[in-house]
């Protein structure tokens, strides 16, 4: 396994999305999109050069970073293929020293990046999305 810093095609990128739940048909042009958009993209693929798992960064580079689109393939889940691709982006984000490193966790998953030295933030900082 290999992970590697280039875009997953618009059609990894949407059966990634499909498998975690996330989007049940993406569309094609949205996904372009996507993938070309400025980000720093971590991608473990496999020896035969398919994709086991993928972690996005959003940044300026400067202050402030978002990990987003942290999927493991169902099948390949539970050897480690997150934590890994995770060392690499906290890795990565501490070596442009930023001030704020930030996730949003889906349910369940606190515990996962706990050990991966997150904290949560109290219930008086929560996360907040646009309706
Ligand atoms: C969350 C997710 C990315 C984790 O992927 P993963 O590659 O299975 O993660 P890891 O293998 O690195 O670790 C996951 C768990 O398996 C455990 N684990 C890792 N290697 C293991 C192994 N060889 N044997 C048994 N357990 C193992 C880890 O300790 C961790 O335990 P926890 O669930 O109790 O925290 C995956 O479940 C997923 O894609 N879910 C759907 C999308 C999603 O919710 N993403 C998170 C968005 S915030």
């Amino acid at each position: 396994m290999n992970i590697v810093r280039n875009a997953p095609s618009a059609q990894e990128l949407s059966d990634m999305y499909q498998r975690a739940g996330w989007i049940e048909s993406p569309d094609t042009q949205q996904m372009e999109r996507s993938v070309v958009a400025p980000s720093e993209w971590f991608v473990a693929r496999d020896t035969d050069g398919s994709v086991m798992g993928i972690g996005r960064v959003i940044t300026d580079y400067v202050r402030y970073a978002f990990i987003v689109d942290v999927i493991t393939k169902s099948e390949y889940q539970k050897r480690g293929i997150a934590s890994q691709i995770m060392d690499e982006i906290t890795a990565f984000c501490r070596e442009l020293s930023l001030d704020s490193v930030n996730l949003w966790p889906s349910e369940g998953k606190v515990g996962f990046y706990e050990k991966l030295g997150f904290y949560p933030l109290p219930a008086s900082q929560p996360h907040m999305k646009l309706k």
